[in-house]
């Protein structure tokens, strides 16, 4: 399919394409100094003590589940309007994801006060997922984990670059968790990273990242070692260098394409109250700070989204669904916990449609958006 506005579009130019040609022509092509320098980087651009670059964000959060002591019998609190991923790193555990709903129209993460209502003596966990890179009530919800002694892992695979009250996201709880792939805000095809202030998680994670071995080949390349030993039972979540010399270029250009991005959200703002008032634009509060990985929007309630995707479509212009709600899902059918319990979920997951956002979108393609989904609205 031919799109006039794609959904994403990535930033790559000649610098990707030396940056990738570097790193073939030192033949050194697993994690080695290139990784090293994608690490010290992040972790001083989000301000966390340490920062792990890994395969993927769904093997960051498995490995954030593992470090923070999930297993089989415990509960951790994930939001149901979120990536399936999300859930899936708990039950990769032996845990049990509880389902807690998102706070509503205007804020579509997840609600503290129905995190409370789902706590119960096996809860060791809450991960939350900054929607679209708007931030999580945090103050709130550590409080509420200091409370109850639970652990908070960040799903910010939405959220690089996104601060709140001047502190960046993936930073607030234990662990954060970053997705590098290719639709994200800074790409390496697949990719993803794990930071944290925690220096014995840093170690463990570490380890799991790499089958539990006690040495890199990296490490014995450089003459640092001539062995090793397995301490656990660890993974294969290691990045390669390719990749992640393409993090390094990325990095460097994302303040600027955030800050397109938060520019394109306010103009998508501005003219859909001009042109189709009854959509809902949700986040007004958090439109400064964020990443603004996403644009959703709400249609208003009643209005048949298939057709108004398929008109949209017509138009040429893709559009996309964050997310179908993970307790809705064939494998999640006899997981979790009772739907009626998450109303504003069931309601927002059935009127969610996300439109173009990338930062090479012009302020006029804005206004082509806006002009279709008026089209698309009017009853035929
Ligand atoms: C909210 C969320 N969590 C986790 C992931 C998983 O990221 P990855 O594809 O890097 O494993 C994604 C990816 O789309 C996501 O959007």
């Amino acid at each position: 399919m031919e799109w006039k506005i794609p959904l994403s579009d990535i930033d790559f130019g000649p610098e990707e394409q030396m940056a990738v040609d570097e790193v073939l022509q030192s033949k050194w092509l697993t994690m080695g100094s290139v990784t090293q320098e994608l690490e010290t980087a992040f972790s001083a651009y989000v301000g966390a003590k340490h920062a792990l670059a890994v395969t993927n964000a769904t093997a960051a959060l498995h490995l954030a589940c593992v470090v923070t002591g999930l297993k089989p019998g415990d509960e951790a609190i994930v939001p149901s309007l979120t990536f399936v991923a999300t859930a899936n790193a708990v039950r990769y555990t032996g845990a049990v994801p509880i389902f807690a709903d998102i706070i509503g129209e205007n804020d579509l993460t997840i609600s503290y006060k129905s995190i409370e209502r789902a706590i119960t003596g096996r809860t060791r966990a809450i991960l939350v997922m900054h929607y679209g890179g708007y931030p999580c009530d945090m103050p709130s919800i550590l409080e509420l984990a200091r409370e109850h002694k639970l652990k908070v892992i960040e799903d910010a695979a939405h959220a690089v670059g996104s601060d709140l009250d001047g502190r960046k996201l993936g930073t607030w709880g234990d662990i954060g968790c970053f997705s590098f792939f290719s639709n994200k805000n800074m790409t390496t095809g697949e990719g993803g990273m794990i930071v944290t202030d925690n220096d014995d998680y840093s170690q463990r994670l570490q380890l799991l990242r790499s089958h539990g071995m006690t040495s890199l080949t990296w490490d014995r390349h450089k003459g640092h070692a001539w062995s090793y030993d397995v301490v656990g039972l660890g993974y294969n979540y290691r990045i390669d260098e390719i990749r992640a010399a393409l993090g390094k270029i990325q990095l460097g250009k994302l303040a600027a394409n955030n800050e397109r991005r938060r520019h394109l959200t306010q103009t998508y703002r501005d003219a859909l109250q001009e042109l189709v008032p009854q959509i809902t634009v949700p986040f007004a509060r958090h439109a400064g700070i964020s990443a603004a990985h996403l644009m959703p929007v709400l249609l208003p309630p009643g209005a048949e989204r298939t057709s108004f995707m398929e008109s949209m479509k017509a138009q040429m212009i893709q559009t996309s669904i964050h997310y179908p709600p993970i307790h809705t899902f064939s494998a999640y059918k006899a997981v979790g916990d009772n739907p009626s319990l998450l109303p504003n979920t069931e309601d927002i997951g059935a009127r969610e449609v996300t439109l173009p956002l990338y930062p090479a979108m012009s302020d006029e393609d804005v206004f082509t958006v806006a002009q279709a989904i008026a089209h698309a609205l009017i009853p035929v």
